[in-house]
């Protein structure tokens, strides 16, 4: 497995293979569990080499999130990809990736960022599509594999790929859940293992609650802490009455921000 931590050294290592061979990309910012993982899975049964980047983009976050805090065991990721067979793992500095004090941006549609995560963090969807771009350039691959886990950030490159005509197909992976039903993810770790458990039920209540409002008074009665719980069509356009659509909450649960979304019928 290939470590790279330089945009020239990730372009060499792309440009010397085959044009005969495929390449699937796995963008993360580390702290890898199996629901990243998943991701490489798919992405080793679609192509012939797997790149996987670990990056915790500044752009991505608000002034008053946890870009500093965010987890990054380099070590332990490396033994986590060495361990799948990943082809080559991304891990630039920031100066690599953001060359300036300051950056061209790319500006998702604002009818997917105008709404739930969009005003909850502002400039986020910002960030993410710019980062990335970015790493489409330097990786150039045929598939990118996303998580369903972060929906609305999957419409974003949906639409991102779509717009600036990308030669780039995305693939949707489905959400990688504990036992429990609690949707991996890396900021899990700021929970005590007690305290995962009782988030399991954002997954109980979107499963089972028969209108939003009933799942956010069953939420709110627990402990948590409501962004947002809203009924949306599938392509996330507009709010939903029908009795098929995607709910998709974000709540804060001892002071630690949780997303989660399920389509339901
Ligand atoms: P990160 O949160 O590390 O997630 C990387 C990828 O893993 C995303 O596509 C996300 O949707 C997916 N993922 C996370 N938890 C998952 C789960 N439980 N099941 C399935 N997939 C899951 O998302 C980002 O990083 C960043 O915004 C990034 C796209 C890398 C840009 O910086």
């Amino acid at each position: 497995m290939k470590i790279l931590r330089t945009r020239k050294a990730m372009i060499a290592w792309r440009k010397q293979l085959s044009p005969k061979i495929s390449v699937g990309f796995v963008p993360t910012m580390g702290a890898l569990h199996d629901g990243h993982l998943s991701l490489v899975r798919a992405a080793f049964k679609q192509n012939d080499k797997v790149v996987v980047s670990i990056f915790v983009n500044p752009t991505q976050f608000g002034p008053h999130e946890d870009f500093k805090k965010y987890p990054r065991p380099e070590v332990k990721d490396i033994g986590l990809l060495r361990a799948e067979n990943v082809s080559a793992v991304f891990i630039p500095s920031v100066e690599e990736i953001y060359t300036s004090k300051e950056s061209t941006m790319v500006v998702p549609r604002k009818s997917l960022t105008s709404q739930l995560e969009g005003i909850f963090r502002p400039g986020h969807f910002e960030g993410v599509a710019t980062v990335v771009l970015k790493f489409f350039e330097i990786v150039r691959p045929d598939r990118a594999y996303f998580g369903e886990k972060d929906f609305q950030q999957l419409r974003v490159i949906e639409t991102l790929v779509e717009d600036l005509f990308l030669p780039i197909e995305i693939k949707r992976c489905r959400t990688l859940r504990e036992k429990s039903g609690l949707a991996l993810s890396s900021r899990n770790a700021y929970l005590s293992s007690q305290d995962r458990l009782r988030a399991a039920q954002i997954f109980r209540t979107l499963t089972t609650a028969r209108s939003v409002g009933e799942a956010k008074a069953k939420l709110k009665r627990s402990g948590f802490k409501i962004q947002y719980l809203e009924a949306w069509e599938e392509n996330l356009r507009f709010p939903s009455r029908a009795k098929k659509s995607r709910w998709l909450i974000a709540t804060t649960f001892q002071g630690v921000r949780l997303i989660d979304n399920l389509l339901r019928d």
